[in-house]
């Protein structure tokens, strides 16, 4: 009896949940605001991928005119370095978002589609060898360097890191703070970067629309040389300093333009450069 309700069960199941293709398992999901959360899911044994890198990863929805499933997928920066065994991504929640809305409610053991071809321009191969690295983030924008600042060779390749991260309230901070903590504590890592005064690695956040150590625009604190003061740094110059920007579009306009006059020039994949951009994803 028991045995036939087993069979019956696992049958129900084979039909109410199809296999999904290249589907993935959650194990961890983590809720740092209202709108924001970080997830984290099994990793295909055959992806290989570089630091900074994105991926396409959604859920199953159905086709409202044919009533067909299928697939309905966003780029996703991978925030996890290479080494890591598992994947981690760090999302926006977008209550009417077609993707997030749904995203946001997975739980450990729920799968995900994520089709395992990692691309992105956020690359070292993308930059000529320069002294200091900047990473310039709004908002979600930080993933891609979530990735790259656990990544060893980021401080192999540069003598000083800098990551600016702006948000609109503090708690949105909070994420990208906890994952800075977790690198200057990390054993592999805290031997690459140092300590006290010989530190490579400098964190910047700053908000927009919340009281906190440090108010305003990255970009406004460029212009005012206040970043720069801050830090005990030359602004930005070819010769020495790379760029990397992820964030809203906007942003990485403005930013972009900036760079510019600094006279860093945009770099490719196939023809590095100074600087290089990606838009952080938004549903
Ligand atoms: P602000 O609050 O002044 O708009 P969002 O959550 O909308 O993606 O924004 C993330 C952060 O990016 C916010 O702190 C926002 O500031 C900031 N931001 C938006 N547009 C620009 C821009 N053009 N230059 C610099 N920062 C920007």
């Amino acid at each position: 009896m028991n045995e036939i309700s087993t069979v019956t069960e696992a049958a129900a199941k084979a039909v109410k949940k199809p296999a999904l293709p290249d589907a993935q398992t959650v194990t961890e999901v983590t809720h740092w605001t209202d709108r924001l959360f970080s997830f984290r899911v099994s990793r295909p044994a055959s992806l290989r991928f570089r630091s900074g890198e994105f991926v396409m990863i959604g859920l199953m929805q159905t086709d409202e005119k044919t009533g067909k499933e299928k697939p309905l997928l966003r780029a996703y920066s991978i925030a996890s370095p290479s080494w890591d065994e598992e994947l981690e991504f760090y999302s926006i929640k977008v209550q009417d978002g077609p993707l997030t809305s749904r995203l946001q409610h997975i739980q450990p053991g729920d799968e995900i589609i994520l089709r395992p071809k990692p691309v992105g321009t956020l690359v070292h191969d993308a930059l000529l060898p320069g002294k200091r690295i900047w990473f310039f983030a709004t908002g979600t924008g930080f993933a891609p360097f979530a990735s790259l600042l656990r990544d060893p060779q980021t401080y192999e390749d540069y003598d000083e890191v800098i990551i600016t991260h702006t948000c609109r309230e503090v708690g949105e901070l909070e994420y990208g703070k906890q994952l800075i903590d977790g690198i200057r504590k990390d054993e592999m890592l805290e031997e690459l970067i140092g300590e006290g005064f010989h530190e490579k690695l400098r964190y910047y956040p700053t908000t927009t629309r919340e009281e906190s150590p440090k108010m305003g625009r990255i970009t406004d604190l460029m212009r005012k040389s206040e970043v720069f003061e801050d830090l005990g740094v030359e602004a930005l110059r070819p010769e020495t300093d790379r760029a990397m920007v992820c964030g809203n579009l906007a942003f990485n306009l403005e930013i972009k333009e900036m760079l510019e006059e600094y006279g860093l020039r945009e770099g490719a994949n196939s023809d590095p450069k100074e600087y290089v951009v990606e838009k952080a994803f938004l549903d």
